[in-house]
């Protein structure tokens, strides 16, 4: 009863969102995918339209589809008292609603050259970048390291530690976000090292994936998320 309440309580604070959609009575909120803010060709030739749209539009929305669907058997079985399929239930919306969070970033991560996606950050994530890893290149290097080594599909993350003001790199696997490796961190870049996000393009070498997804990638976006979370 305690995890109706709150569920219910929860969702409803998300009223504003434009991306859930009310469901039956109680007020559980659904998904839908969010519009890209850019053209689906328009980060070439870094990554192709042929992968964006497919990412996109079908991976993505997969996520997004799946999520909804367990959050509707959650709310029937918290209706019914069925704890075993309330248990039941948490890897997949783990799962599905981690694709969705980390997907949702991922493509606030990304810019066209032309709007400024590539160039470095200015300001106070450029100088913490340089204090916590010695320099821009070294960043990159670790990133693309730890996301080359990275067994199976999963995701290599540059976080803010909020406890501890410092940045950290982050492995997570599978769909798991950020926020799984630690409750203080928040993801200010996030590179989606699936195999779905690179293969048609770059085929089975994700290193040259990751050398060229610096050339696309939205500083301008990170150090946003940056300045508002260490002021
Ligand atoms: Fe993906």
């Amino acid at each position: 009863m305690a995890l109706r309440s709150l569920l219910t309580r929860k969702t409803l604070t998300l009223g504003g969102n434009p991306q859930f959609i009310a469901l039956g009575l109680r007020g559980l909120k659904t998904f839908t995918l969010p519009d890209l803010p850019y053209d689906y060709g328009a980060l070439e030739p870094a990554i192709s339209g042929e992968i964006m749209q497919l990412h996109h539009q079908k991976h993505h929305q997969t996520y997004i589809t799946n999520y909804n669907k367990a959050l509707e058997q959650l709310d029937q079985a918290m209706n019914k008292g069925d704890a075993s399929t309330v248990v039941k239930l948490q890897s997949a919306i783990k799962f599905n609603g981690g694709g969705h969070v980390n997907h949702s970033i991922f493509w606030n991560n990304l810019a066209p050259i032309h709007e400024g996606g590539g160039e470095p950050p200015k300001g106070s994530l450029g100088w913490a970048i340089d204090t916590h890893f010695g320099s821009m290149e070294a960043l990159i290097q670790k990133m693309n390291a730890e996301g080359a080594a990275l067994q199976g599909s999963g995701w290599v993350w540059l976080g803010l530690d909020k406890e501890f003001k410092k940045l950290v790199v982050e492995t997570t696997a599978n769909q798991d976000p950020l926020v799984t490796k630690g409750t203080s961190l928040v993801p200010l870049l996030g590179i989606d090292v699936w195999e779905h996000a690179y293969y048609l393009q770059y085929k089975n070498v994700r290193p040259d994936y990751l050398k060229n997804i610096w050339k696309v990638l939205n500083w301008k976006y990170a150090s946003e998320v940056y300045e508002k979370e260490c002021p």
